[in-house]
């Protein structure tokens, strides 16, 4: 069997022809399957969730019930589109502009004090789902260089395991409420009209950004270069204890000597790493881990 032609354009999607019960059985069964994907951690898949990503991807077309379904993907090869529209179905993409202010001050921070004399800057935004947080970054960036009147080059890469979300993010075309927590200076500053209601982001900002697909549980080396400023907020919270020890790993060893890795408040609860100390004010709105060599 193969799998139907699949759509990811955001139209209304049909119903199933018949709505199925997804089975106890059928989720043992997808689970067996789901660790095919490096990028999950199956254990932390319920039931329900995983019915309705599959729900999803039967109105989407992909078949016409949840056995056929599964027995489509058994046979499908690793590298086939299915997997990332179901891997897409499989995690949670909730974000929005300027999502965690303290963290963005923190940035500002950085960036008038003890980064304030390097010559080049580099920041990985991990998880980025649909870029509004890479662009958050990005505008917190510009705006702080330009208040110094500091020049120097600088580049994001925003990256999640969700090529949908990707394909978002690179247009940095989004809706006016998308915006709605962003002031009326930055929106006019960074944004422009795209058309039917639509804004675009600025190339002030497009020409520092970009967006590749990782997987966190990979050991990546995004840009070639250490980063100076990791950021990943809200992706770890699905991990187990084990994939988020190795995540965070990762993450470390991306990190320039000196480099900040800035995390969701509680999100590296029980992490150490040799090379990082944690450097999280008492507050608990920052959780910050700095490498040390
Ligand atoms: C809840 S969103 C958080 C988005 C953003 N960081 C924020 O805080 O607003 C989590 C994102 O992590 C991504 N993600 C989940 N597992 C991942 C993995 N193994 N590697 C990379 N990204 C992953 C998801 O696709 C999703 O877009």
């Amino acid at each position: 069997m193969t799998l139907a032609a699949t759509t990811t354009q955001s139209v209304k999607l049909p119903q199933p022809p018949q709505a199925e019960a997804f089975s106890a059985a059928a989720f043992r069964r997808a689970l067996t399957l789901f660790n095919r994907l490096p990028a999950l951690d199956p254990a932390r898949l319920r039931q329900s969730f995983v019915a309705k990503a599959l729900h999803q991807r039967l109105a989407a077309g992909a078949a016409t019930g949840y056995d056929s379904y599964l027995t489509a993907l058994e046979q499908l090869p690793d590298d086939h589109p299915e997997w990332q529209h179901l891997i897409h179905e499989l995690t949670v993409h909730d974000t929005w502009f300027f999502r965690h202010p303290p963290s963005l001050a923190y940035i500002q921070q950085l960036l008038t004090g003890e980064f304030s004399s390097l010559d080049q800057l580099r920041l990985w935004n991990v998880g980025c789902a649909y870029g509004e947080e890479t662009w958050s970054i990005a505008i917190t960036v510009a705006g702080s260089l330009k208040q110094q009147r500091r020049s120097i080059p600088w580049q994001i890469l925003g990256s999640d395991i969700s090529s949908r979300c990707l394909n978002k993010a690179r247009t940095g075309i989004y809706r006016q409420t998308e915006l709605k927590y962003l002031d009326d200076a930055t929106r006019m500053q960074y944004f422009a009209h795209a058309g039917n209601g639509l804004l675009r982001v600025t190339g002030e900002l497009k020409q520092h950004t970009c967006f590749t697909q990782a997987n966190i549980c990979d050991s990546v080396t995004p840009m070639n270069a250490a980063m100076h400023i990791v950021y990943c907020q809200n992706t770890l919270i699905y991990f187990s204890s084990s994939k988020k020890q190795r995540a965070l790993d990762n993450l470390a060893a991306a990190l320039n000597p000196g480099g900040v890795l800035l995390l969701a408040p509680g999100e590296a609860h029980g992490w150490s790493h040799p090379a990082m100390r944690n450097i999280s004010p008492g507050n608990a709105q920052l959780e910050l881990f700095q490498r040390m060599y």
